[in-house]
């Protein structure tokens, strides 16, 4: 029995009553990608298009006060979400940018050292030297790779990473080998979209606190799945996006320690973010404005703070429980599938909802194929994470994720796709 009311819940998401394919019931099973929108959301960013717009933090007239409001409120109910001081959270246009403003903090530090000009307080943390190393893991989104390397590259900084033990979990024995007292930065997820995996942040965080690293969290998906308290987690910055969790496209968000923020140089610069400037230079405002250049996302601000407000009402623990029964549902009614292995732990205990697989003989892209035509929405192909690809030799997988409006019946429908595309390829 759901601890959830899908079906009462479900009215609140007008796109999940349309159909697919020749008529066929829409069964999405791609949150882990982008979940979608209740209809609080689409009305709160309405509204604030209807009735307030204007550029935060410019104009004095009455509608750019009530937009910067509505977008200072934003960010202190979207801050609460996790437990954080309000000035704490920058917005950044997605979880992809949040993550590289950090690597460019360390990048843009390390260059201005090199011209001998003074840092700000603080900012030597962040400058890196030759043989410095950065630590990721071998599970990393793209986005929490990619940023990393580009930094490595041009610092001459050196990328390290812990693997993966066979079952699909970080291996913590590699631990003490890969952080060393050379170690400046440990990135790594909170949960793999991928894999599903739940990593032990406690024990990688203590791991890095150890050498004095500074710890950077993807909570990607983690937030919109489970209860998240920056008082409770060990490290120094969290990015997270907002489609994820209910809310619109064109918003993530960055937590970042509030004295290491306020040490950081600008990432993007330009209007309002910052104090004084003249020909010659510029001086930069307190975070978050200084990480928030141009005309930020209000609108969608306003619509995240409504996607935090529905999730609240429900409750994180609720959440995370119901996910929790559909992904052991999902693991059992893949484990009794022949031809079927789940990528990823077998075991739901610390695990989330991202259900990744191979079908022998059947291209993941197949099989996504058929569950299509059924009606069913699933993710196909290495889902930006390509070293765990590797690291399991699949050139690819299928991946369902589960959320709140999702019920055992389309666990059952999930099921019974994979045993219509082994049927249709004649593999079963
Ligand atoms: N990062 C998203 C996913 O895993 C897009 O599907």
């Amino acid at each position: 029995m759901s601890l959830l009311d899908v079906a009462t819940l479900r009215k609140d998401f007008p796109i999940l009553s349309r159909s697919v394919r020749d008529g066929k019931n829409l069964i999405y099973l791609d949150s882990g990608a982008t979940s979608q929108k209740p209809t609080s959301v689409l009305d709160a960013e309405r509204n604030f298009y209807e009735t307030h717009n204007a550029a935060v933090h410019r104009g004095a007239h009455q509608l750019a006060e009530e937009a910067t409001i509505a977008f200072e409120n934003a960010r202190a109910n979207i801050a609460s979400f996790i437990g954080a001081q309000t000035n704490d959270v920058v917005f950044t246009k997605n979880a992809t940018e949040a993550l590289n403003l950090v690597a460019y903090s360390f990048l843009n530090a390390t260059l201005k050292s090199l011209t001998g000009a003074p840092l700000p307080a603080g900012a030597q943390r962040f400058v890196l030297a030759q043989g410095d190393e950065v630590v990721v893991t071998e599970m990393e989104h793209h986005s929490n790779l990619v940023p990393w390397q580009e930094l490595c590259a041009k610092t001459g900084a050196v990328l390290k990473w812990l693997g993966l033990t066979d079952d699909g979990r970080l291996n913590y024995a590699d631990l003490d080998t890969v952080i060393t007292a050379r170690t400046k930065v440990v990135s790594f997820t909170h949960q793999s979209n991928l894999l599903g995996t739940i990593n032990d942040v406690a024990k990688v965080s203590a791991a890095a606190r150890a050498v004095g690293a500074i710890v950077v969290l993807d909570a990607c998906q983690s937030i919109p799945h489970m209860p998240v308290s920056v008082e409770k987690l060990d490290v120094d910055f969290i990015a997270w996006s907002g489609h994820k969790m209910l809310g619109p496209m064109g918003i993530g968000c960055l937590w970042g320690r509030n004295e290491l923020l306020a040490s950081m140089p600008p990432f993007i610069s330009g209007g309002s973010m910052i104090e004084t400037v003249t020909m010659e230079a510029s001086t930069f405002a307190a975070p978050p404005q200084r990480f928030e250049a141009g005309v930020p996302m209000a609108a969608q601000a306003v619509a995240l703070s409504a996607a935090v407000d529905y999730l609240q009402a429900i409750g994180m623990d609720k959440v995370a429980a119901h996910e929790h029964e559909l992904t052991t549902a999902a693991i059992a009614a893949l484990s009794e599938i022949k031809g079927v292995r789940i990528i990823g732990p077998t075991d739901s205990h610390d695990r989330g909802s991202a259900v990744s697989f191979v079908v022998d003989d059947i291209h993941p892209h197949d099989v996504g194929q058929v569950l299509d035509s059924l009606g069913i929405a699933v993710r196909v192909g290495h889902h930006c994470a390509w070293p765990v690809c590797r690291r399991y030799d699949v050139p690819a997988t299928t991946r369902a994720t589960f959320y709140i409006y999702n019920d055992l019946n389309d666990v059952k429908a999930l099921a019974a796709g994979i045993k219509q595309a082994q049927e249709f390829f004649g593999s079963n």
